[in-house]
């Protein structure tokens, strides 16, 4: 608006002509700040999080922003790398989806001008954004759908149990079990939440005698379903849903398409990043941001992997 038309156009030949490529450094320590805005995921593989990132890119690219993407793979320090990497490259703001339980960090990074949401646990707003999903109630609806479809013998199959979504799943559905003295539940810890430690946990039952196997199965996310499903597949003589019943969670596109359509506690993925965007910009744009907690809640989608 500051340049003629004719001005402006005798530039743009110029630089379709010379194939100029603007030098964005030098156009951020003028303008003192990043068009780019950072998103750290815990598991790029996990469509999961391959939805919140699109619906999050999605936001960004209509408020004029560009995602930068990093996958800490639950590795704390790959997490802290990336943040300071997105720090370095003077980033407004960075969406993150984090390792650990997240103490005063947000403040580390807004002291230097970055702002940090947190999305996939709730932290408290007087430091902090954030947008989650209550994770002990998803369990709890899990383990309520087992047992209303008459299953007592019941595994959880998630982890390493570090991890505070899978731990909250599994106090969601120890809180519903331990109250009906005919049901049992015993943890298969899972080396990783992807498929192929949830084929590795699902080979352990195919071993187990008729009378040692479960006779549900509740995994802490659907790669870890899928995996079971696949195991158990394998050994065509285990039935599914007859003989053992499987819920996942998450639902993830793969859910409705396994092998078994898969029953799954579904996370409102497209609301996580659309919202945690929103609560980013206004952060990054709005003097009187005050920060907010926004608690999705799960819901049970029955497929037939629970109910023959
Ligand atoms: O990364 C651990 C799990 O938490 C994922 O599988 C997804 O369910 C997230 O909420």
């Amino acid at each position: 608006s500051r340049v003629k038309k004719a001005t402006a156009d005798k530039v743009l030949a110029a630089v379709q002509r010379l194939g100029y490529v603007r030098n964005d450094a030098a156009r951020q320590l003028k303008q003192g700040r990043s068009s780019a805005l950072g998103l750290i995921v815990l598991d790029s593989a996990n469509p999961f999080f391959a939805d919140i990132a699109r619906a999050a890119e999605q936001y960004a690219d209509s408020n004029g922003y560009q995602i930068l993407l990093g996958n800490s793979r639950q590795d704390i320090q790959r997490e802290l790398g990336y943040l300071k990497m997105f720090q370095e490259q003077r980033l407004s703001g960075v969406l993150l989806s984090p390792v650990e339980k997240v103490n005063g960090l947000a403040d580390n990074f807004r002291n230097v001008g970055m702002q940090v949401v947190v999305v996939d646990q709730k932290v408290d707003a007087r430091s902090a954004c954030s947008v989650s999903v209550d994770d002990v109630a998803g369990g709890a609806l899990a383990a309520e759908h087992l047992l209303s479809v008459g299953r007592k013998r019941i595994a959880f199959v998630g982890g390493p149990l570090e991890i505070h979504q899978v731990n909250d799943r599994l106090v969601g559905a120890k809180s519903v079990i331990d109250k009906d003295p005919n049901a049992t539940l015993v943890v298969l810890p899972a080396a990783a939440q992807d498929v192929i430690s949830g084929r590795e946990v699902g080979s352990q039952i195919v071993k187990m005698t008729k009378e040692e196997r479960p006779d549900a199965i509740f995994a802490a996310n659907d790669l870890l379903a899928v995996g079971v499903l696949q195991a158990l597949a394998m050994n065509a003589s285990i039935s599914v849903p007859d003989e053992i019943a499987i819920i996942g969670y998450d639902d993830i596109d793969f859910a409705k398409a396994a092998i078994v359509p898969l029953t799954s506690i579904k996370q409102p993925a497209q609301e996580l990043g659309e919202t945690g965007l929103e609560l980013l910009l206004d952060e990054i744009d709005n003097p009187d941001h005050q920060h907010r907690e926004i608690t999705f809640q799960p819901e049970l989608v029955i497929r037939k992997s629970t109910s023959g």
